[in-house]
């Protein structure tokens, strides 16, 4: 691919051409130079960050401040990717002025390249309005997490054919409003195919199968950073927890036995000079 910047068209061209579109998690500076560098396609500033930064048991607690220091630190550490910033909670459901103001800061404040938004039909009307701001919008549908007093727990969404029925007219509705692309998260694979083959804007699947035309993870999980919930759609590819362990585990022995710092990470100075202090 080449050095451009990612954009929504391009994005919509790599469905088209059955290329496959990669995008992670990411929520500081230095990863952020680090995925872009790699190619991943986009970055989401997702609110996912609650629980993998800030400790806490969901994301209903996340907000805008949360999310415009997060996007801002991501929109400075890339160039090629195409930043999306995740609206928290509360953000997007009072008002249509209200969520238009909130999208615009995440491109005016935080150097986001579009917003992502939970929810079906019922947003329909939102997304429109953040469109005709100028504003590129990616739905997510299936598990909704900040809807988890809804929806009663993580769990698979669109299990039967009411439920999967649902999904798919959603899916519907987000395009006809909009949309750039579209989250699948946790709905059973041969739905999210269904739900990709019926639209033209691409899918992102997290936890919905290999025929969805992106995948989505939460960076924390593929690196095996965050070891209080391992979901069964995440794939880990390093193991940092225990890395980070050990390392530091050695940084503590080796400053109790007062061989850190050594010679080659301290600062001389003139015998002469000290001397004069004693
Ligand atoms: O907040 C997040 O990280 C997300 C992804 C899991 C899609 O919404």
């Amino acid at each position: 691919m080449s050095d451009s910047k990612v954009t929504t068209l391009k994005l919509k061209e790599m469905k088209q051409r059955g290329e496959k579109i990669t995008v992670l998690t990411c929520y500081d500076y230095s990863t952020a130079k680090m995925l872009d560098k790699a190619g991943i396609d986009v970055l989401l500033v997702g609110d996912s960050l609650g629980m993998v930064l800030l400790g806490y048991d969901s994301t209903i607690p996340v907000t805008m401040e949360d999310m415009m220091i997060h996007t801002k630190a991501v929109s400075k550490g890339t160039k090629k990717a195409l930043v999306v910033g995740d609206m928290p909670f509360m953000s997007y459901q009072i008002s249509v002025s209200e969520s238009v103001r909130n999208a615009g800061r995440f491109l005016q404040e935080a150097g986001a390249n579009a917003v992502k938004l939970e929810g079906g039909r019922e947003i329909a009307c939102t997304i429109q309005a953040i469109n005709a701001a100028g504003i590129p919008v990616m739905g997510h549908l299936g598990l909704t997490p900040q809807s988890i007093n809804k929806l009663g727990g993580y769990r698979v969404q669109g299990k039967d054919e009411a439920a999967a029925r649902i999904i798919l007219n959603n899916a519907l509705a987000l395009q006809d409003a909009g949309v750039f692309a579209i989250v699948l998260e946790c709905v059973p694979a041969p739905l999210a195919k269904m739900v990709t083959e019926r639209l033209d804007v691409p899918t992102i699947g997290i936890g919905a199968g290999v025929d969805c035309d992106g995948q989505v993870l939460v960076i924390h999980d593929l690196l095996g950073l965050y070891s209080e919930i391992s979901p069964k759609f995440a794939k880990t590819y390093a193991s940092l927890h225990s890395t980070i362990g050990e390392a530091v585990g050695q940084y503590k022995a080796d400053v109790r036995k007062g061989v850190f710092p050594g010679p080659e990470h301290s600062f001389g100075m003139d015998p002469g000079e000290i001397g004069k202090l004693y």
